[in-house]
């Protein structure tokens, strides 16, 4: 697989990562076998980026431990990313933050031994946390660089102030934040012209707009109690009827090229800038599979022209239910 370069500080990874997000929660029930044996098949087909969070193990480490386990005899020649940033005793889990320098050095230590290593590739700052200044998250993270402990720094799911802010103080390699051809807000905002102004990566979330991009669709109530697109505004009343007729659209162009609507989701993503590395995410090691096929997918002009004509601002429904990381963007 082609490599690509996220930031100014030397980090090159495979142009498709994986995101383990779904192997612990938000997407219904998971296997550890099988999640360890996708984690496994990705790396065989050439991903060597692999994406995980403190949040994603509900704070017991589940799914870092998961990841470390899967990457064990290969760690050198991969790159963990992992995130803190969330309060881990806030109910329910992703309303309240906590960035302050004690906490990020405690999930370092706490990601470092779930992922058995001892260096952990990329930090984020997950989300920006109003009660403490960016300056000093940035402080804290360049110390840990300085110790080694950490080798590159990123931002999740911030506005341009705060991450021209947190370079000023520590290089930011990469953005991660949701980007996808249902969700285009970045296209419009000043995020992406601050990314190429400062040389900084951009690590689309959700690149398959949590799986609807892969026409594996059903009505929100059909969904398990504990997942959440029973309640994303994609998957309701009209907005589903909307986004549905869009995917079947877009999988008429992607059996056009011989291709998979997941594998035209993708491709689209790498096709709108050289500084992206989308990070889908799986369970299934025959899915994945399917997604690092987009790696090697060229999409021409016509083509583009195509999917702009079908969704020109992206899904019907936003990402969040309201008062969910509603401030996702936020400058602090
Ligand atoms: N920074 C943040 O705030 C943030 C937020 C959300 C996510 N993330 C990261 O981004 C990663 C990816 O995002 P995501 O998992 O939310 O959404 P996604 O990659 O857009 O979609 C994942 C969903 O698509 C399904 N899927 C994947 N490939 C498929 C295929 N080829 N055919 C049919 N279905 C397929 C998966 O189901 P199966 O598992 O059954 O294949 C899963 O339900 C996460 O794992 C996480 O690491 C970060």
């Amino acid at each position: 697989m082609q490599t690509r370069s996220l930031g100014q500080q030397g980090l090159k990874v495979s142009s498709i990562g994986l995101g383990t997000m779904g192997m612990s929660m938000a997407y219904g029930p998971s296997n550890e076998d099988e999640a360890i044996a996708t984690i496994r098949r990705a790396y065989e087909l050439g991903v060597n980026f692999f994406d995980t969070a403190e949040l994603y193990g509900y704070g017991t480490g589940h799914n870092e431990q998961l990841l470390g386990k899967a990457v064990k005899d290969f760690r050198e020649k991969v790159v963990l990313a992992t995130k803190f940033g969330f309060d881990m005793t806030a109910e329910p889990l992703g309303t309240r933050f906590n960035s302050r320098p004690e906490n990020i050095r405690k999930v370092a230590e706490n990601s470092l031994r779930y992922l058995q290593t001892d260096y952990i590739d990329v930090f984020y700052q997950h989300i920006p946390d109003p009660d403490v200044p960016i300056e000093e998250v940035a402080g804290v993270v360049g110390e840990l660089i300085q110790e080694g402990k950490v080798k590159y720094f990123g931002l999740s799911n911030t506005g341009s102030k705060t991450i021209r802010k947190a370079h000023a103080v520590t290089p930011v390699s990469m953005l991660q934040t949701e980007y996808s051809v249902f969700e285009r807000e970045i296209e419009d905002n000043d995020i992406r012209m601050t990314l190429n102004e400062l040389g900084i990566g951009l690590v689309p979330y959700s690149p398959l707009g949590r799986g609807f991009l892969t026409g594996a669709v059903k009505p929100a109530q059909e969904y398990a109690e504990d997942d959440m697109r029973r309640h994303d505004e994609r998957w309701q009343g009209e907005n589903y009827i909307y986004n549905l007729r869009a995917t079947e659209q877009l999988n008429e162009v992607a059996s056009n090229k011989g291709i998979s609507v997941a594998e035209l989701a993708l491709a689209w993503l790498l096709a709108q800038g050289e500084d992206i590395v989308p990070i889908p995410g799986t369970r299934s090691a025959k899915r994945v599979e399917q997604n690092v096929a987009a790696a090697n997918v060229n999409l021409t002009e016509a083509d583009l022209q195509r999917i702009k004509e079908i969704l020109p601002h992206g899904s019907a429904g936003s990402r969040y239910p309201a008062g969910m990381m509603e401030n996702f963007t936020r400058d602090s």
